[in-house]
């Protein structure tokens, strides 16, 4: 099949609806790589010379680095895993919030949900650079990767051969008593000591959960940037969904993370619009290109400082504004690469869900066969473009956020759903980050985001 020239979707950012060919809201069967028929997407996105930009693909589909072979889990079951993510990472702040409050004990999860993870990069660990494929993941902070040895009772079959630290020139395992063992208690993921070695735990709140000796080696990250003595957990145990990735890297606000381990304080990414394309992962600041980018304060929570949160103060549709008071939006919302679908408060919600459906009028709606779900259509006789209404989330200081049609629209339904409470915490989720660069300015304190990227 030949791929559909996406270009449309661009030219339409600012009219009430954005025209999307059916087939652009779907993966076609060939990898189209990057998208190098957006103008923008030449000059700017892709800095072939910048020293940490690597390409970024979906876990599954035709650009995905694993084998096809892989199966497919249904609709209803990715959702069923995103709603475990969506509502450990609330538990995860809502724990703390009370844990300051004195009257509960500190979560003892430290991860979110892995199953709904879905964006892999590809890395090069030790010396010489053995090849990692990996999660990429801003709602944890721990890296790690399956090491040598690792019994095939606790470890699944990946992609790429097991890391052997055995082989690494650069390999070192970080001792007990040392700072960075202390360190490592102190976030909450240690797991005491085993012949002197460090040894880590990460529990995600899927109950998967990954364990070892905490470790320090070369990372690849290009051909031209490598971060020395970075530490990651070496995976002796993972009990994981069943998975092909060699391991996680953890892109969360943590003293973990890798974000935090280089001086850079900053990372973007872009998540191509389908499976059938790649997207791409950078570190630092892209100064070149900073003044393209809208920008809204981030706040981190003051116990879990793995999340960055933003503060929604708006939505609109078609052009207009939703008639919803920015106090709506107090408890501010996750910017989660892992959660899939965007979770509003429920007056919000209501809100996006009467205008969306107002303007999609014309199009038969059907029931739902998920359970998060709510608003689908049946789009089967539809010839040409579907005409989505354009969807834009407004965020403090003014930054709006123009959705792509792929954002906006999952599996022919809308993809947007109500948190449990008005009271609790929103999700940004990856679906309506599709096209987007997302940029994290840790040390800024913003985040930033700029349309048709990928
Ligand atoms: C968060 O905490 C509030 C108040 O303690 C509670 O009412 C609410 O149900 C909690 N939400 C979640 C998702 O646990
Ligand atoms: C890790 O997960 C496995 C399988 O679910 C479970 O048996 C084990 O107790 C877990 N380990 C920890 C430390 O939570
Ligand atoms: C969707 O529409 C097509 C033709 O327009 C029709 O044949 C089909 O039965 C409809 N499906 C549902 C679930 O309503």
């Amino acid at each position: 099949m030949i791929p559909v020239l996406p270009l449309l979707l661009v030219l339409c950012v600012s009219s009430p609806v954005a025209n999307a060919k059916i087939s652009s809201l779907k993966s076609n069967a060939v990898c189209s790589g990057h998208r190098a028929d957006l103008p923008m997407l030449i000059s700017v996105s892709i800095p072939l010379s910048s020293r940490t930009w690597l390409p970024l693909n979906h876990r599954r589909g035709p650009c995905s680095p694993f084998s096809s072979s892989e199966t497919i889990p249904s609709t209803g079951d990715v959702l069923h895993r995103d709603r475990l993510r969506a509502d450990s990472i609330r538990k995860g702040l809502n724990g703390t919030a009370a844990a300051k409050r004195g009257d509960v004990t500190v979560a003892t999860t430290l991860g979110s949900s892995l199953g709904t993870l879905e964006y892999v990069v590809t890395v090069g660990l030790g010396t010489p650079a053995a090849t990692q494929t990996v999660y990429m993941d801003t709602g944890s902070d721990v890296t790690w990767v399956q090491c040598r040895p690792c019994p095939a009772a606790t470890c699944h079959p990946q992609k790429d051969p097991v890391f052997n630290p055995a082989r690494s020139a650069t390999y070192s395992a970080v001792r007990c008593g040392s700072a960075a063992c202390k360190g490592l208690d102190r976030d909450r993921y240690g797991n005491g000591c085993s012949r002197r070695l460090c040894q880590y735990l990460v529990k995600y709140g899927d109950s998967s959960n990954t364990t070892g000796t905490y470790s320090a080696d070369k990372l690849t990250l290009t051909p031209s940037y490598a971060v020395d003595h970075f530490q990651f957990g070496c995976s002796h145990a993972a009990h994981l969904f069943s998975d092909k990735a060699d391991g996680l890297m953890g892109l969360g606000g943590g003293s973990r993370s890798l974000v935090s381990q280089t001086a850079m304080k900053a990372f973007s990414y872009c998540l191509p619009p389908t499976a059938s394309y790649s997207g791409f992962l950078t570190l630092g600041v892209p100064r070149a290109s900073s003044s393209r980018f809208v920008v809204t304060p981030m706040y981190r929570s003051s116990n879990v400082d793995t999340f960055y949160l933003v503060l929604l103060q708006g939505i609109t549709v078609a052009g207009r504004r939703l008639n919803v008071p920015p106090s709506v939006f107090t408890a501010r919302a996750v910017m989660d690469s892992g959660t899939i679908i965007t979770r509003l408060p429920p007056k919000a919600y209501r809100a996006l869900r009467a205008a969306f459906r107002k303007e999609m009028k014309m199009y038969p709606r059907v029931a739902s066969s998920s359970t998060i779900l709510d608003t689908c259509f049946n789009l089967s006789g539809v010839v040409g473009d579907v005409k989505v209404p354009s969807v834009a989330l407004v965020f403090e200081k003014g930054a709006t956020v123009e959705l792509d049609p792929s954002g906006i629209i999952i599996n022919d339904c809308l993809a947007f759903a109500p948190t449990g409470g008005d009271e609790s915490v929103g999700i940004i989720g990856n679906v309506q980050q599709r096209t987007l660069e997302v940029l994290y300015d840790i040390g800024g304190g913003a985040v930033g985001f700029r349309g048709g990227a990928c």
